[in-house]
């Protein structure tokens, strides 16, 4: 079988043969970051453009998908900031299925919220005061602030961002969205040319690029979403062999004729009914990548998930179990070749913007019940109105 090696698997991280690397200074440990030339080391506070701070907190537990009810506006001071301290104000917000996760108590790899937390989120922002060296005035600032206006950080908490990247390219392909896929697929178990992968959430944020490194490694790629918008979009834009709408009372029958020759590969981010359904087509010694449990997390009963194994027995299939933040040491490494895919122009980031930081909690359920494509990011402020 003849292995593509325009993204890299399994076993190691090789480079892409004829891609530029993208541009980038090199400074400090980490070669992928590097501090915007020219921005000062602040020590006194300048001019804040809102003179408060919003965050939400968790109100309450939902049954089912979390909701604005479910979260509360708090309205206080800017922080100060101490000595090794800046202060970075949030530019954009990612928001991504897991925050709905965590807003529900349940066993999982990650803690859930507590009544009364801050709502964690990846976000990119930039430094408007600094007493800190390594943070200085103007860095751009990407880690897991929350939604928040603004945060007090450590260095430790960010990572300063390359201005090589925008602030979209940095919370999504460069970040969970790309990465999830690219770590799976390159650590776990590799799409085979010739051989079927099977994508759920197809059209979502990790889904997206699953389907898009998916067929980088020669993959047939089947998405798997909900509605005829949304299979049109995972063929049409994302280039997948096929596409299945799962909402449709034909999806058994539609799955069936998309795989004929059975699934090889399930990267799986649902569970429940359609990764039954799934189980249905797998092919003898099939992959199956758990990746996430959307359906379950989303239900009344979170620890109910998949109502049948027999299929994954019968076919000796094989479950491999991913979590992301496994690989941290690869980080540095998987957002180059991503970021080297993304200028080549192989990898297309797809987007939904939202402006206007109140609006986080709706774009949360909007995440939450599908009505979105591609990474939902929310707009809190642009550096355009920065005062530095
Ligand atoms: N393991 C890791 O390291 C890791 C890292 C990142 C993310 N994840 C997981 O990856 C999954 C996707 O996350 P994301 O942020 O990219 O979300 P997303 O795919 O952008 O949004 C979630 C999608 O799930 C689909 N969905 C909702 N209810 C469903 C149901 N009952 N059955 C089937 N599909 C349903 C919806 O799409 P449709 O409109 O198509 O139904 C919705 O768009 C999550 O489970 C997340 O926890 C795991």
């Amino acid at each position: 079988m003849i292995f593509r090696e325009e993204i890299c698997f399994r076993t190691r991280l090789k480079p892409i043969p004829g891609l530029p690397l993208p541009v980038r200074r090199f400074t400090s440990a980490n070669p992928f970051y590097t501090v915007r030339a020219g921005h000062r080391h602040r020590t006194e506070r300048p001019a804040i453009p809102s003179a408060e701070n919003r965050r939400f907190v968790l109100r309450s537990r939902p049954v089912r998908l979390a909701g604005p009810e479910n979260f509360e506006l708090q309205r206080g001071p800017v922080p100060e900031i101490g000595d090794g301290q800046a202060l970075v104000r949030i530019e954009m917000a990612a928001l991504s299925a897991w925050q709905g996760m965590r807003t529900k108590d349940f066993k999982n790899f990650i803690r859930p919220f507590d009544i009364g937390e801050l709502i964690s989120c990846d976000t990119f922002g930039r430094v408007v005061e600094s007493r800190c060296e390594a943070l200085p005035a103007g860095a751009a600032a990407v880690g897991r602030q929350g939604w928040q206006d603004y945060a007090a950080v450590r260095p430790e908490d960010v990572s300063v961002a390359s201005d090589a990247y925008t602030a979209e390219e940095w919370l999504t392909a460069l970040s969970s969205p790309g990465q999830t896929p690219y770590l799976a697929f390159s650590q776990k178990v590799r799409p085979m040319p010739g051989e079927t992968l099977v994508v759920t959430s197809a059209a979502g944020a990790v889904g997206s690029y699953a389907v898009q490194l998916g067929k980088l490694a020669g993959a047939r790629v089947v998405g798997i979403a909900g509605g005829p918008e949304k299979a049109a979009f995972v063929r049409g834009r994302l280039g997948a062999d096929a596409a299945v709408d799962y909402r449709a009372g034909s999806f058994r029958d539609d799955l069936a004729a998309a795989c004929p020759d059975g699934v090889n590969l399930y990267f799986d981010t649902v569970g429940g009914p359609v990764a039954d359904a799934v189980s249905e087509r797998l092919a003898l010694g099939a992959d199956i990548l758990l990746v996430g449990r959307v359906a379950a997390n989303n239900s009344a009963e979170p620890e109910r998930d998949m109502a049948n194994l027999r299929h994954v027995w019968s076919q000796e299939a094989t479950i491999h179990s991913f979590n992301r933040y496994a690989y941290k040491d690869l980080y540095p490494l998987v957002i180059g070749r991503l970021g080297a895919l993304l200028r080549a122009g192989r990898l297309a980031m797809h987007n939904q913007v939202v402006d206007g930081m109140e609006r986080t909690p709706a774009a949360l359920h909007d995440v939450l019940s599908g009505n979105h494509v591609g990474k939902m990011l929310v707009r809190y402020s642009d550096s355009g109105a920065s005062p530095i």
